[in-house]
């Protein structure tokens, strides 16, 4: 997939760099903290972040376990410059790739990586690269590496199903109705994660958020 070719972090509503106040809304804290959690990032482990913004979910893994190798994918090198500059100023240090999430052979060792996650991301993109990225991430992992996964998830209820219209809204109804009905277990297991779970959805002014956690076997 071509660097240049993907959704905007506020889709078609505002210029990203307005992302970490949009973001804020949306029971950060909360779902974040319940990613990191499900990482139960162990010292030394390498975590790979892919379509990493700018830097908040890194920067959450190296305050709980401060010796990891965080790498931080993203194909918006406008963002990738806030995220290095926010994870400096925290006094920590992570590596930075400008790349898709489908590219990850080119930015760590296939195999190699204990833990990869991803926060809103995929219900930006289209099935075929919701899939490329999963398969992407499967093979930078090693043997009994962890997935987690948060994301606007399958939206239960009504009220659920209505907020996330504001997302639709930015994003597109094409990309992310898929993710409201629930295909990312389904596409996680395809691509040939174990123990596909989704623990947690943490209910926002925007949709449900979902944990979804994987093992590669
Ligand atoms: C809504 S933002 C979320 C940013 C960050 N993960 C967070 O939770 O704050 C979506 C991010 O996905 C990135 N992105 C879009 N398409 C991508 C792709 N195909 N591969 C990797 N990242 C992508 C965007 O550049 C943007 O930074």
């Amino acid at each position: 997939m071509d660097e240049r070719q993907f959704t905007p972090a506020l889709g078609r509503v505002a210029p990203a760099r307005f992302f970490d106040f949009a973001v804020a809304l949306t029971r950060e804290r909360l779902w974040r903290g319940l990613a990191v959690a499900y990482a139960a990032p162990r010292p030394g482990d390498v975590v790979v972040d892919v379509g990493c913004g700018t830097g908040t979910l890194l920067q959450a893994v190296l305050r709980v376990e401060p010796t990891v190798t965080a790498i931080g994918v993203d194909p918006d090198r406008t963002l990738l410059d806030l995220a290095r500059r926010k994870v400096a100023t925290s006094g920590a240090s992570a590596r930075w790739h400008a790349a898709t999430g489908d590219q990850l052979a080119g930015v760590v060792e296939p195999g190699s990586a204990d833990v990869v996650m991803s926060s809103l991301v995929l219900h930006q993109c289209p099935v075929a690269v919701k899939r490329a990225i999963l398969g992407s991430m499967f093979a930078a992992l090693r043997p009994g590496g962890r997935l987690v996964i948060a994301d606007f998830g399958r939206q239960r209820t009504t009220l659920m199903r209505t907020a996330f219209r504001v997302v639709q809204l930015a994003d597109g109804k094409a990309d992310t109705q898929p993710n409201a009905d629930g295909i990312v277990p389904e596409l996680m297991a395809e691509a040939g994660f174990d123990d596909v779970r989704e623990p947690e959805w943490v209910p926002t002014i925007n949709g449900s958020i979902s944990i979804y956690v994987g093992r590669r076997p």
